[in-house]
């Protein structure tokens, strides 16, 4: 009998879709159909160099993306029903991914969705470290935000290992991404979020119920990464050497050092391009091992990390395919193999 390969079709082409392709492309278990959008601009004309398919995701842009030199293989719809398609991952603009839920329902299509979606479009929002058994065999899971899938990777861990009482998170956020900075943002200012808390946290309650967590955020006026500044509260006395061991085994979280002079937000950045790696994508969360600190009674941590937005979720895609299509069954084996396949590291250097 032939091996099941599960075919792998990416709506939306933008910031994760385009970065969520290549890495679907790169596993020797999954196959990437293609991918779908519904303009001709100079991303998706850079699939079309990557020699990949690109369908229309509405049909009355089929026209519009041929007229501006797209050559259209044909449209979403038209591929669900032929039954081309095992998995789409909806890298669509948040709440779109909603709209598109009822045309995979018509096909019986499995369906991946982003953080930009709310939690109940798919009813499992998934960390493959935190939840992966949670979303096997399902036809639709909520890859979290880039936020939460780094709240739920370091604050998690330290949940899951040392039992949190209480976390009250600060997140200074990206103001706009890279590619539309050219339009909108942010200048010489810090815009606070008024609402309180922030979405971040309930966000992360999705993945872990358990977790007491309250977050505060604001916009920056920069166009890459986030930075969370975190106080953790523990039900029973910790030392700084368990904080510091939960960290170092966590997967897909890695330590920087201000001593080293990693100083902010950039020097990351520039780690990340030294790595060698598509576009300088970071897949782990950077924690400032300097900043890792506890309090005198040791009932508290507090700690800073960087939030790699555009490529922390990544890795959680090709997870949630090989989760729902259950190839495979225990986290570690499906987080092994995208990590191998991504060059993800426990050192950046
Ligand atoms: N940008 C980030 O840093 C980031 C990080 C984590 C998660 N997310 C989430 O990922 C999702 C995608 O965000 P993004 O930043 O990649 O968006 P984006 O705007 O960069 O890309 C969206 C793409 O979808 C296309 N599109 C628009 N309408 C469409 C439709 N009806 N059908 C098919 N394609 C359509 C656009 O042309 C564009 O190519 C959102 O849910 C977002 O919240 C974004």
């Amino acid at each position: 009998m032939a091996k099941y390969v599960p075919r792998v079709l990416i709506n939306g082409y933008g910031v994760i879709g385009k970065r969520v392709a290549d890495a679907i492309a790169k596993q020797e278990d999954l196959s990437l159909v293609g991918i779908s959008d519904v303009v001709a601009d100079w991303r998706v004309k850079m699939a079309q160099t990557k020699r990949m398919n690109i369908y229309a995701s509405l049909p009355d842009r089929v026209d519009e993306m041929r007229k501006g030199g797209i050559e259209v293989s044909g449209t979403l719809e038209g591929l669900l029903k032929g039954g081309g398609v095992d998995v789409v991952i909806d890298c669509t603009p948040a709440k779109i991914g909603a709209k598109n839920k009822s045309l995979y329902e018509k096909y019986g299509v499995k369906a991946v969705f982003q953080g930009g979606e709310k939690h109940e479009v798919a009813g499992v929002s998934f960390v493959a470290q935190r939840n992966y058994e949670e979303a096997l065999g399902r036809q639709f899971v909520r890859v979290v935000s880039c936020n939460t899938t780094a709240i739920c990777r370091v604050v998690g861990g330290l949940h899951e290992k040392l039992g949190v009482s209480k976390v009250r998170a600060v997140i200074i956020r990206r103001a706009v991404d890279v590619w539309e900075s050219s339009r909108v943002g942010v200048m010489n200012t810090v815009v606070p979020e008024l609402h309180i808390p922030s979405h971040h946290g309930p966000d992360a309650q999705t993945v872990i119920p358990s977790l007491n967590i309250v977050t505060l955020a604001a916009k920056g006026s920069h166009n890459l990464y986030h930075l969370h500044m975190a106080m953790v509260e523990f039900r029973s006395t910790i030392g700084l050497g368990d904080v510091i061991d939960v960290l170092e085994k966590e997967p897909r979280v890695v330590f920087v050092n201000g001593s080293d002079g990693v100083e902010g937000l950039n020097s990351i950045f520039e780690i990340s391009r030294d790595l060698g790696r598509p576009r300088g994508d970071l897949y782990e969360i950077p924690v400032w091992f300097d900043s890792i600190s506890v309090s005198p009674d040791g009932r508290e941590a507090y700690l800073i990390w960087a939030t790699p937005n555009e490529s922390n979720v990544i890795p959680e895609n090709v997870d949630a395919v090989r989760a729902v299509t259950e190839l495979e069954v225990r986290r570690e084996d499906s987080m092994r193999k995208t990590d191998r396949s991504l060059d993800i590291v426990k050192k950046l250097y």
